[in-house]
């Protein structure tokens, strides 16, 4: 047998794709499963974008590109970042990656030496701390709180920060919980922040334009001069324009991490795919993406709300207020230690598994996400499935035993 890489078994199978991967099977075989795994919009992505993809090709732009991008989009995004969030990159501040991930992922690489330390407020998504140990870096989880919104406070912040923290990730709006920092809270994390002029910020602003409630979203870097110098801010087309699939990333930052990042990429990838760079940047220039965007939005609050309402209603189950993004992550910890079918509930995993067995519902167990007493729900799903997947939740909360 061809022996792998140590590496490979520093980090562990998704228990969120094992889940999306049993309740496909379950569909496969005709079972009619409620899916509330979803990490992604289920609308379509929008014509016009799409049509400018089908012109790039017809143009021929089907060859190699510069690494970070076309000058082009790399503008398109430095005007982005200049005229909606306040942050005066330059063009030659900006790359791209395949999607958020990827973005992440190149940073972590061209910033981490083994045994940097990276602080993650839990509940967190859950690449965060996989992508960290291939880099060689080591998890330092900070635990937001259920009591104050999943939001971690400046002490907690304060109280972690050692000498080997080296980066620090803030998500808002989060994956998996929903939750948003206020301006005046975020404010009051990056007063901390610049005390430790050593700290790297990864501003992971992906759910930027999904805020509900009359949130006003803020970014990061833009709090304090000097964190535009302590500050890297990743955004992507995936959660905007409902483009998960097109795989485009972007970052903002000091320009001798964008060169090393942009070396690191030159070797890897190379860039991203030619065809989608000048699409990427009609999405954010026309004025039909910032409609697409709202229509969008204003269709996740309304689904959000009725859910964190169905789940409330629900005996002994908590659930914070989405504020953001499109997931609602209640605690079901109170139905730990009753059973069903003669199966033990014990945790999120076996809560999650035993709902798809007998209740056909799937969810996201929170073990993932540092949270073993919550599962995830997305509310990127129809109000008529949302409302079938809850009626069934119930039920299943009444038979356990
Ligand atoms: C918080 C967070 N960051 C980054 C990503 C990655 O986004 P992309 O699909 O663009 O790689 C996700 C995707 O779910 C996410 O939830």
């Amino acid at each position: 047998m061809i022996p792998l890489a140590d590496r490979t078994s520093l980090i562990s199978e998704s228990i969120t794709l094992a889940v999306g991967a049993k309740a496909k099977a379950m569909q496969k075989q005709g079972i009619d499963v409620v899916l509330f795994g979803a990490g992604e919009p289920d609308f379509d992505t929008p014509a016009f974008i799409k049509d400018a993809a089908k012109a790039a090709l017809d143009k021929g732009q089907t060859k190699y590109t510069p690494t970070p991008c076309f000058p082009e989009l790399r503008q398109t995004i430095s005007d982005k970042f200049n005229k909606e969030n306040g942050l005066p990159y330059r063009p030659d501040q900006i790359t791209t990656g395949a999607g958020g991930k990827h973005c992440l992922y190149m940073a972590f690489m061209a910033l981490l030496n083994p045994g940097d330390e990276v602080l993650i407020p839990s509940p967190y998504w859950v690449s965060y701390p996989e992508q960290v140990k291939l880099a060689g870096g080591i998890n330092k989880i900070i635990r937001g709180e259920e009591k104050n919104g999943f939001k971690i406070t400046p002490p907690q912040l304060e109280a972690a920060i050692g000498p080997r923290s080296k980066i620090l990730i803030i998500n808002s709006p989060s994956n998996p919980a929903g939750h948003a920092y206020t301006p005046q809270e975020l404010k009051a994390l990056a007063d901390v922040v610049v005390k430790h002029p050593n700290l790297i910020v990864f501003s992971d602003e992906i759910y930027e334009k999904l805020v509900y409630d009359g949130l006003k979203f803020v970014s990061f870097a833009s709090l304090h001069p000097q964190l535009l110098e302590q500050t890297l801010t990743f955004n992507c087309h995936s959660k905007s324009f409902a483009m998960t699939g097109w795989r485009i990333g972007y970052i903002g930052g000091p320009k001798h991490v964008i060169d090393a990042i942009n070396k690191l990429q030159s070797q890897m990838t190379s860039h991203i795919t030619s065809f989608t760079q000048l699409p990427a940047a009609t999405a954010l220039t026309d004025p039909r993406g910032k409609e697409s965007i709202e229509s969008m939005r204003r269709e996740f609050e309304v689904r959000g709300h009725h859910m964190h309402e169905r789940l409330s209603a629900l005996p002994k189950v908590i659930c914070v207020r989405p504020q953001g993004a499109f997931y609602c992550f209640p605690n079901i910890s109170a139905y730990f230690g009753s059973q069903i079918a003669g199966r033990p509930i014990t945790d999120a995993v076996s809560f999650a598994a035993a709902l798809l067995d007998q209740a056909h519902v799937a969810v996201v167990p929170g073990n993932d996400s540092g949270f073993e007493t919550h599962v995830r729900l997305s509310f990127a799903t129809s109000m008529k499935e949302i409302d079938r997947g809850l009626d069934r939740i119930g039920e299943f909360l009444k038979k356990l035993g």
